[in-house]
């Protein structure tokens, strides 16, 4: 699993340790490791601090997707660049509901049992995606919410657009989005740039299928 998974989940694990948390999440301190806690320090050192902006991604995305959930009556979730989301594991979904997580091949946390539905689809979202999470039980017709928390910062714009257009035709009515996108402004501040933590974040977006050029 990439580095940028276990950073993630290390900020996880940090608020979820808070007395005053704006979420739980019991695993993702097991699933960021040293590595991730490793990669968060780096982040924090090259940026500057501790970015309060990722915890309150994290519970904004919770509250919309459990409202769409219980109150709408969506029973399908599609995490695009799935990574370490526990989302399967520590929300609580309606009957029936099912989480699909796409990401490159890994194996998280499935020691667990999840509490709903949770179906892994090792697919690169630069690939033909599609077909796999359909393989794996998704349902075009009816309902989702989609959540790219993250993913899209590693992708070139061309391809933010298609994997964009690609969920919105697998979208039915009274679907949703949820993502983050943050401008390229911040890839070329020198603190980005310089930094070995950043060299780490280029890698990662330059693997293969990751679709985003080196910066
Ligand atoms: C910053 S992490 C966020 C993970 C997760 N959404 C979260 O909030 O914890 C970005 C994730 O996107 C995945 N990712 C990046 N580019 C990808 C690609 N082209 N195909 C599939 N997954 C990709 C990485 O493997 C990583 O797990």
């Amino acid at each position: 699993m990439s580095a940028t998974a276990a950073w993630i989940a290390a900020a996880r694990a940090r608020e979820s340790a808070r007395p005053d948390a704006l979420f739980r999440d019991p695993f993702a301190a097991a699933l960021a490791g040293p590595r991730g806690a490793s990669v968060l320090a780096r982040a924090e050192a090259a940026s500057g601090g501790e970015n309060p902006f990722l915890p309150v991604r994290t519970r904004h995305f919770d509250d919309v997707l459990l409202q769409a959930m219980h109150a709408a009556g969506v029973r399908q979730v599609v995490l695009l660049g799935a990574g370490f989301d526990a989302r399967a594991f520590r929300l609580t979904l309606p009957e029936g509901a099912t989480v699909f997580e796409i990401d490159r091949p890994e194996v998280p946390a499935d020691d667990v049992p999840p509490r709903c539905g949770r179906r892994p689809v090792a697919a690169g979202l630069t690939a033909c995606w599609q077909p796999a999470l359909q393989e794996a039980g998704f349902d075009p017709t009816a309902p989702a919410v989609w959540v790219a928390e993250g993913p899209l910062d590693y992708l070139s714009e061309p391809s933010v657009g298609t994997l964009l257009r690609d969920a919105a035709s697998l979208s039915a009515p009274g679907s949703h989005i949820l993502a983050d996108v943050f401008g390229t402004g911040h890839r070329r501040m020198p603190a980005t740039r310089s930094s070995a933590f950043a060299r780490m974040i280029r890698r990662a977006c330059s693997r293969p299928r990751a679709g985003r050029r080196p910066a």
